[in-house]
């Protein structure tokens, strides 16, 4: 396994021994750490009989549920949530977040809402002084399909930066989220105050949900270059 990858997994298994305890609920996210988190709560349910109820943030967090033969739920069923844990694009020092590179905001930051604890898991790329320092591919915006348009314009001109309309890799045309919406990546061209930015952004109709995560995160585990987390 290349460093990246042990990296993620020593967070996401960290994570998960810390912070999950018989009887949780859990939130769990999506992206390419989080199979490692769910990879560890299987062996964890197998080993010390845990009983865990889990909440997805996707389709693809759905089926890494019901592939590691554990117990699924939503939020209708189960509205409070003991701990949620998901990766992210990058962390500043604050804990302010870029999700979404997956295209999965939307879920992710209702589930994280709902939960008492929200916990990231990340490789050592992910760790940030400030926004923008790592990630370059802007913050992901859910958008209804047909404002799409004035939406982008209306983020430029009061913003600055690009908003792109994020293009499908093995189709042609966008990106549809699992909700039915488009992505706009908003390429930020300065450091913002991103409270303030998520709110201006929220209010233009059309948005559905930012990729911002701000104060929401308590706890972030980092894999480091070294091994250690
Ligand atoms: C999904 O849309 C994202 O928010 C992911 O949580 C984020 O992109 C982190 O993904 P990785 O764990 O694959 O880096």
């Amino acid at each position: 396994m290349d460093k990246v990858e042990s990296a993620k997994k020593a967070a996401a298994f960290r994570a998960v021994d810390n912070h999950i305890k018989d009887a949780h609920r859990v939130g769990i996210g999506s992206g390419s750490t989080v199979v490692y988190a769910v990879e560890r709560l299987a062996q964890r349910v197998h080993k010390e009989g845990l009983k865990v109820t889990c909440v997805p943030t996707s389709f693809q967090a759905r089926q890494l549920i019901v592939n590691n033969n554990l117990i699924l739920s939503d939020l209708e069923i189960t509205p409070q949530l003991d701990v949620a844990i998901d990766g992210a694009d990058e962390a500043d020092n604050k804990l302010t977040l870029i999700k979404g590179g997956g295209g999965c905001q939307l879920q992710e930051k209702i589930v994280a809402a709902a939960a008492n604890l929200f916990v990231v898991i990340a490789d050592y790329r992910k760790n940030s002084r400030v926004l923008g320092e790592q990630w370059t591919k802007g913050v992901p915006i859910e958008v209804l399909p047909m404002a799409y348009r004035p939406v982008q314009m209306k983020i430029e001109s009061k913003l600055g930066g690009k908003a792109i309309l994020r293009q499908a890799k093995a189709k042609a045309g966008p990106v549809v989220t699992d909700n039915g919406n488009f992505v706009l990546d908003w390429v930020f061209d300065r450091t913002h105050d991103w409270q303030q930015v998520n709110q201006e952004i929220m209010m233009i109709p059309g948005v559905v949900e930012t990729g911002l995560f701000v104060n929401m995160a308590k706890i972030a585990y980092f894999g480091m270059e070294d091994g250690t987390v």
